[in-house]
Order: C-alpha cells, then sequence, then structure tokens
C-alpha cells in the first residue's frame, strides 16, 4: 500500500486560513520559519501537544518552544524583567529562543513545558509563521519537524519524508534561510547561559548581558535535552577532520580547500566560498542529501579556523553533535 503523503501548500490566505482552523481542531500543521520548519499544535491544547510528542517520538521529558507573534505575547506567558525586555526588543522577531519563569496563569498546557516551571518562547522573523500564529489566534508549540533525533527540515519535502502522514498539512516556505535552529538562551537567573548556539551568539548579547556562559552539553542532564549529544544525528556515521575520503564513503567539503581529497560516492561544499552562514544554510540539507546517497559513512573535510564569527559556533556544535552520535551507537 502507498504511504499518504501529506498536503503540501502554498501560504495562500486561503490555506493559510484552513491550517489555523486545523491547528484550533486541535490538528498538527508544519510550518516554515527562518530557522528550520517546526510541527505547529495549539500549545493551550493537551491533546494536540501530546499528538506532537506522538509524531515526533519525542520523549516527554523534552519540553517544546512556545512560539508567539509579538513580544505583547509573553507577557501574559511568563515573568518578564527589564533585562529580557530589553532582549527581546532588539532581537525579536528573530532567531532567539527565551527560557523565562512560567506564569503560573498562563493557558499553555503542563505538557508542553514537560511539567518544568519555565517556558521557551520564541518570535520567528518569518512572514508566514506569525501570520499563522495570528490566524490561530493562540501560541503554537513548533518543534523542529522531524522525527526525534533525526535531522531539522529545511525544506518542505524533509518534513514528508520524516514526518508522513501524522502532518496534516505543511505550509511550504521554500529552503529555510537560516538553516541552523534558534539559539536556546535561559534568562531564568542572573547569570545568563546560551543552552544551543545559533545565529544569535554571545558575543552579540554581550551588549545587553555582560557576560554570557555557554552551557557545555552533558548528556546526563536531561533537564537540557537540547544539550543531550543525540539530538542532531544523522543516519550514517559521521568523521570530522577528514583528510582523506574511502570509496564507500560521501564527502562534505567546506571552502575551497585546495587539499580536499578526491572521490566517495557523493561529494557537496557546504559554501565554495567559505561562508559560514552559507554553510549553515546548507547543512542540513546537505546531510540528507548525503545519507541517502548509498555510502557507508561521511566524512567531513576540516571546518575554516574562524573565531568569533556569527553562526560557527552553531555550525560546529551541529557538527560535532552529529560525530559524538554517530559514535554512540
Ligand atoms: O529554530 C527553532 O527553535 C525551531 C523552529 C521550528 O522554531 N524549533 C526547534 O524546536 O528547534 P525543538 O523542539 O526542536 O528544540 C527546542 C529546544 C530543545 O532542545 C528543548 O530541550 C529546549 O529547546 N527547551 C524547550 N523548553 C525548554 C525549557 N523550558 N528549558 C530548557 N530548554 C528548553
Ligand atoms: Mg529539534
Amino acid at each position: 500500500m502507498q504511504k499518504r503523503q501529506p498536503i503540501i501548500a502554498q501560504p495562500t490566505p486561503e490555506n493559510l486560513a484552513k491550517a489555523a482552523e486545523t491547528l484550533r481542531n486541535g490538528g498538527l500543521v508544519a510550518f516554515p520559519t527562518e530557522t528550520v520548519y517546526g510541527l505547529g499544535a495549539d500549545a493551550t491544547n493537551r491533546d494536540a501537544v501530546a499528538r506532537v510528542y506522538a509524531a515526533k517520538g519525542r520523549p516527554a521529558h523534552n519540553p517544546l518552544i512556545v512560539h508567539i507573534a509579538d513580544s505583547v505575547a509573553a507577557e501574559s506567558l511568563a515573568l518578564i524583567d527589564e533585562r529580557t525586555r530589553a532582549v527581546m526588543a532588539q532581537f525579536w522577531p528573530g532567531p532567539l529562543t527565551l527560557v523565562l519563569p512560567h506564569r503560573p496563569d498562563s493557558p499553555i498546557t503542563d505538557m508542553a513545558r514537560a511539567g518544568l516551571n519555565t517556558i521557551a518562547l520564541r518570535c520567528p522573523n518569518h512572514a508566514t509563521a506569525r501570520q499563522l500564529i495570528a490566524l490561530t489566534g493562540r501560541p503554537l508549540v513548533g518543534p523542529s519537524a522531524n522525527p526525534s533525533g533525526r535531522l531539522s527540515p529545511t525544506t518542505p519535502l524533509h518534513v514528508a519524508d520524516g514526518l508522513g502522514e501524522a502532518v496534516a498539512m505543511i505550509l511550504s516556505g521554500g529552503q529555510c534561510d537560516i538553516g541552523v535552529e534558534s539559539s536556546v538562551l535561559d534568562l531564568t537567573t542572573n547569570q545568563a547561559v546560551l543552552l544551543r548556539p545559533g545565529a544569535i551568539n554571545a558575543v552579540m548579547l554581550a551588549p545587553l548581558l555582560g557576560d554570557v556562559r555557554q552551557s557545555i552539553g552533558n548528556p546526563d542532564q536531561p533537564s537540557a535535552p537540547g544539550q543531550l549529544l543525540r539530538h542532531y544525528a544523522p543516519r550514517l556515521p559521521l568523521r570530522l577532520n577528514a583528510r582523506d575520503v574511502a570509496a564507500d564513503e560521501a564527502f562534505l567539503n567546506f571552502g575551497p580547500n585546495p587539499f580536499a581529497p578526491k572521490g566517495g560516492v557523493m561529494r557537496r561544499n557546504l559554501s565554495e566560498a567559505g561562508d559560514w552562514e552559507e554553510a549553515a544554510h546548507n547543512l542540513f540539507a546537505m546531510l540528507a542529501d548525503l545519507e541517502t546517497s548509498g555510502a557507508r559513512a561521511i566524512a567531513v573535510a576540516p571546518l575554516p579556523d574562524t573565531q568569533d564569527y556569527g553562526i560557527a559556533d552553531a555550525l560546529r556544535d551541529r557538527l560535532t553533535r552529529a560525530a559524538a552520535a554517530s559514535h554512540h551507537e
């Protein structure tokens, strides 16, 4: 029997209205953001949120990000101090998720927060995402629209491949601009902590927050599951700093790299020009290609040596986790 595929729909007014209605009725709709595609559901509806966990095969102790249309909506969901207000004013809408003390009187279902007394809020910088939130009239949970532990999707086809019939509708927005998930910043204590690096880095946050601590992933601490080592696992083993490539390996290159080894089953270059933003934009889509190449493993060229440059931290982080995860298989 043929597997039923979800509808991939352009974000026309009619389709957006239909998507909003689906969400209000407790259904699941995948939507584009500037980072990766999200799996949307009404964050105030426990059954809908339960369907998100089921569709992803996500452990119940891993909380979801709640997506809102603007910083005004944040005030009714979290306890906001002046420091947080300043961060929202500067970086929202944008690829920065804030972990904040949850307001006990907020309508968000406990399940979305995995029972924690904190809440992760994000205001995406993408017209379709924001229209969808506004039309639905509810905050939306939006984990990356992939089965738990797999690559985050940056195209509508990746969403369809990964989640299939579990999702009613996929709103299309082409390939996501940024390509890696939002930075996650914990503002629940005086010391700001970056739990997940993304396009917004510690250097950019420093003028507002001073010293931002970078949290090093602890696989034994599921209270910060974004830091679980297995989180960004491709299907194939991945090795970093490859200066050679075996005949049955796929090769992921970065930059002009005149010393790159020849050969392999399939080859991709994250950015011929050696540009980190272009590389982040391409990362998950290229890994997805290489995964289906029939290769035994993925060899990744040494990354250019760059310090404190925008999204470089996030890219190193995702690749390191992907390599670590494959060693733990
Ligand atoms: O860019 C993104 O953030 C995408 C798009 C769709 O918005 N969403 C996304 O969601 O990456 P997800 O669920 O794949 O990742 C959310 C991360 C997880 O690592 C989760 O553990 C962490 O945020 N998180 C959520 N709530 C938290 C909380 N209260 N405290 C600490 N970490 C939290
Ligand atoms: Mg995810």
